[in-house]
């Protein structure tokens, strides 16, 4: 079957697909990896791809001049300050994030903006988190140190089923009276783990009844413009390799200069004082974001964020958000149509089924006809071999699988009374008494194109009508 041209009867669909026909150019030419390795690249969620053009253009700037560290009065060094200047102004400028408003520290990624975050948040007894039950594993980590100062922590559920917020729970949570203590409320902008896409409305909602607003951005951005202009939120994390594949190492938090004044930074460190004694035993903390970027600034890559910005702004997000949007109105719709003999489906979508509600990232399990799940490990296993790329697990999410798989809190409970015995997350599985996860994540981004979602939906259709496979797989290393 020749898959690699649009149908007719999607391009009658989706207009704005064919409107969008550079992109087409432009992976050819840029993203020659894909073609090399003939891959159906579907994990951007885990990572975007990098092009060509980025790489060459961030080799031509390394090899043009000499680059020192940013700390001193030298030329080498003035110039390094100059580009990392030009990079913080250039992420400013792409979020439409007023300069007067926001600040830009550079991270590693996105979990070092969130640990940044939670080390230096007034996190006391009469403060207060909430945070949605499909947060990220490193937002759910905030409340390890919200625990440490005696934080209570409150969750908003995800309902089973299309795995979004009940609105009245949320408001009545909201509503909670103040304790007197600063109040945050985490919320991813888009789910890592269904696509689920939450409401931006719920930033200002939530500032209005005095919560400090931290939206997760990471899965949000590599398809969806985020203007701060528009939206407020009082810290965004995000990891830059998400949006355009390299560089790796580099993500920031972009915060509010009003709530960075609450913020307070545990230690002092090379780069974030202005000055410190010894004899005296004091240190003066630089404000932000140097104050908050410990030791010395990866000052060669952080430049090719703004090679990176560049390249998404031509590729264009408009584009890249209507064609992820078409894609995946059409794989939603194709997944149904995966029927057994026996006329049950072969997919079952855990998340919405309506593309509105969502990025272009599906959740799923593949069944079996007597509708039990196949070992997501096999699938792992059958697309490798297929080449295409998937990803399997809990993509760090354990609030939206749990909700998803409908995990009993209580057994969840117990079985992580043992959890310092366990060497995998078999042994999470073997407790819950479940035969398998099964859960398998697809994902689109900015080169994706309609050969990769009808090559994928013909992989998924070989499971039609095959029984469970039972046999040994490779143990789970993590989640
Ligand atoms: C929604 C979301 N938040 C946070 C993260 C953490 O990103 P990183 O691992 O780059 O720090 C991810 C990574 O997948 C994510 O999808």
């Amino acid at each position: 079957m020749n898959i690699s041209a649009p149908s007719s009867a999607f391009l009658a669909q989706h207009p704005a697909y064919a409107a969008a026909a550079a992109l087409d150019d432009i992976r050819r030419d840029e993203y020659p990896q894909l073609a090399a390795e003939r891959l159906t690249y579907l994990d951007y969620t885990g990572a975007g791809l990098a092009s060509l053009r980025q790489l060459q253009e961030h080799f031509a700037w390394l090899t043009a001049e000499v680059h020192g560290n940013p700390h001193s009065p030298n030329r080498p060094s003035l110039k390094s300050t100059e580009a990392l200047d030009q990079a913080r102004d250039d992420v400013l400028a792409f979020f439409h994030a007023d300069p007067e408003e926001y600040v830009v520290v550079f991270t590693q990624n996105a979990t070092g903006a969130l640990h940044l975050l939670g080390e230096s948040f007034p996190f006391t007894a009469d403060a207060q988190l909430l945070m949605t039950s499909d947060n990220h594993n490193s937002v759910l980590g905030l409340r390890e140190f919200a625990r440490r100062g005696h934080t209570p922590v409150a969750y908003l559920p995800m309902t089973k089923g299309d795995l979004r917020a009940d609105e009245a729970t949320w408001h009545h949570l909201l509503a909670t009276p103040s304790t007197g203590g600063a109040r945050l409320f985490a919320y991813p902008a888009q789910s890592n783990f269904s696509g689920v896409r939450h409401d931006l409305a719920w930033v200002k909602a939530a500032q209005e009844c005095g919560w400090r607003v931290l939206l997760d951005a990471a899965a949000w951005v590599p398809t969806m413009p985020l203007n701060l202009s528009i939206v407020h939120p009082d810290f965004v994390p995000l990891s830059f390799y998400k949006m355009f594949g390299y560089p790796t190492g580099v993500g920031c938090l972009i915060a509010r200069r009003e709530a960075v004044d609450q913020l307070s930074r545990p230690w002092f460190s090379g780069g974030t004082v202005l000055a410190s004694s010894l004899a005296a035993d004091k240190a003066a903390m630089l404000p932000a974001p140097a104050g908050f970027e410990d030791g010395t600034p990866d000052f060669l890559n952080i430049p090719a964020v703004s090679i990176g910005l560049r390249h998404l702004n031509r590729l264009g997000l408009d584009r890249i958000h209507d064609r992820t949007t078409a894609l995946l109105a059409w794989i939603l719709a194709d997944l149904q149509t995966l029927r057994h003999a026996n006329g049950r489906p072969v997919i079952q979508v855990l998340g919405p089924r309506e593309p509105e509600a969502h990025g272009p990232t599906v959740a799923f399990r593949v069944l079996a006809p007597d509708g039990l799940a196949q070992d997501e490990r096999l699938v792992i296993e059958e697309a490798n071999a297929a080449g295409i790329v998937l990803r399997s697990g809990c993509f760090c999410n354990p609030g939206a699988g749990e909700a998803a798989l409908g995990f009993a809190a209580d057994r969840l409970n117990q079985a992580f009374q043992h959890a310092g015995a366990w060497h995998s997350i078999d042994e999470l599985v073997e407790w819950m008494e479940i035969p398998t996860l099964g859960v398998v994540r697809l994902s689109m981004g900015a080169v994706s194109n309609f050969a990769d979602v009808e090559t994928v939906v013909a992989f998924l259709g070989t499971f039609t009508d095959r029984a469970v496979v039972h046999r040994a797989f490779q143990s789970r290393a993590g989640c």
